[in-house]
């Protein structure tokens, strides 16, 4: 199948959505910030995994809301217990941001974490990723949250000759707003599919195109296809003619 037989836009957004969430219902996985609402545990998974992998989050996450159960905790508590509790996960400044931000949430709103995008942005530490993050995963809002993973899927599939830059970021933005044009389960779960997909299938070093649930859907995918189907017709055809 050629790029040209993919038919465009909203129909293959469509079957791309419905190939990745029920991948993504079969093979997902079961990650402890995916079984709560709760914001603020949410926005602590997801500091701590803009540079960390999974794997490493996991025993710090529960550690450090064993530790700081509320934000009113973690705003509370001392500087150094902070930094006691993000210590080996590195990059501190994450830490010294969170708790920022706690003591301003706590000062400003209560201790209520806000619930739409540009305020979650406005707060110490937060841009538009993490904001789009818990704004779909806690409050199931219709973000977008594109953090690496998410755009070098995007890319493949919809728009591999996607130049870097704002122009590009633009039209990611669009289309994954388009991915998710209803509040609510949908959007969480489709913001979710699409990191994980990212994570274990779609991934910076290898494409696993062989096991990805959107392959039949993907441009790059198709146009690797081609170029293996070129090769193994100039194969047959030097052998032929030797
Ligand atoms: N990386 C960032 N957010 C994530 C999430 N919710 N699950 C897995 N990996 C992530």
């Amino acid at each position: 199948m050629g790029i040209k037989s993919i038919p465009d836009d909203a129909s293959r957004r469509r079957r791309f959505k419905r190939r990745l969430l029920r991948w993504f219902r079969a093979h997902g996985r079961d990650l402890p910030w995916r079984r709560t609402r709760d914001p603020y545990r949410i926005l602590v998974s997801e500091v701590m995994l803009q540079q960390t992998q999974v794997a490493r989050v996991e025993g710090y996450w529960h550690a450090f809301l064993a530790r700081f159960p509320t934000l009113a905790d973690l705003a509370r508590a001392r500087p150094a217990r902070v930094r006691e509790a993000w210590a080996g996960l590195g990059y501190y400044r994450r830490a010294a941001n969170l708790h920022r931000l706690a003591r301003e949430v706590v000062r400003d709103r209560a201790g209520h974490l806000p619930r739409t995008v540009p305020e979650l942005r406005a707060l110490p530490g937060i841009g538009p990723y993490t904001a789009g993050a818990v704004a779909s995963f806690a409050y199931e809002l219709n973000a977008p949250a594109i953090d690496t993973n998410v755009h070098r899927v995007l890319r493949r599939v919809f728009h591999p000759r996607l130049r870097a830059g704002a122009a590009g970021m633009r039209r990611l933005d669009a289309l994954a707003r388009a991915l998710v044009p209803r509040r609510g389960a949908d959007a969480w779960i489709t913001n979710q599919a699409l990191m994980e997909l990212g994570a274990l299938v779609c991934t910076a070093r290898v494409m696993h195109c062989d096991r990805c649930p959107v392959a039949p859907v993907c441009r790059t995918a198709a146009s690797q296809r081609g170029a293996s189907a070129t090769r193994a017709t100039a194969r047959s055809r030097s052998r032929g003619s030797t």
